[in-house]
């Protein structure tokens, strides 16, 4: 199959945008995915995918509990794009910074791991959420955002 051509049909579903959060005493890495999903209502599971060559495969695996996934708006591109660099590590104050302009959040435990492929498909069960109306969404279509 031809790998380019499956990336680019896959691009063509569009997505919303999430920056997954995990923090440690005063650590907080974050990474940029749109391979997120609701999965279940009862109990409240979702899942998202990383890729097993992630440099910050570590830091979303070795944990139990304090993970945050934030729902990008569409006015948060620039935190969008810092979380999928390297410059990824950042304070408590920071993350509310990304969650204050947010459409809402979840606090989620790792439930279960799955190996699949080149990825681990994670999934998280909700502990706790906020939403914030009356903002639009940040949209990735064609491997790019969309205005
Ligand atoms: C819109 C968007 C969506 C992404 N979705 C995912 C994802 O679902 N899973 C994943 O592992 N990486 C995803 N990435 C890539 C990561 O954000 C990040 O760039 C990558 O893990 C960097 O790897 P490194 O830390 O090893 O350099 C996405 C990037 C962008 C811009």
């Amino acid at each position: 199959m031809n790998k380019q051509k499956l990336r680019k049909c896959l691009s063509l579903f569009a997505t919303g945008v999430t920056s997954i959060v995990s923090f440690k005493k005063l650590t907080y890495t974050g990474i940029t995915v749109n391979s997120f999903s609701s999965v279940s209502l009862n109990p409240p599971l979702v899942m998202w995918c990383i890729d097993k060559k992630s440099s910050s495969l570590k830091s979303f695996l070795s944990l139990k509990n304090n993970y945050k996934i934030i729902f990008l708006a569409n006015s948060q591109k620039a935190i969008s794009n810092k979380l999928a660099g390297s410059d990824n590590i950042f304070d408590k104050v920071f993350c509310d910074k990304i969650v204050k302009k947010s459409l809402g959040y979840l606090d989620c435990a790792i439930f279960k791991k799955y190996d699949a492929g080149d990825h681990y498909i994670i999934v998280h069960r909700v502990l706790k959420f906020k939403t914030f109306t009356k903002k639009k969404p940040l949209v990735f279509f064609d491997s790019k955002y969309k205005n």
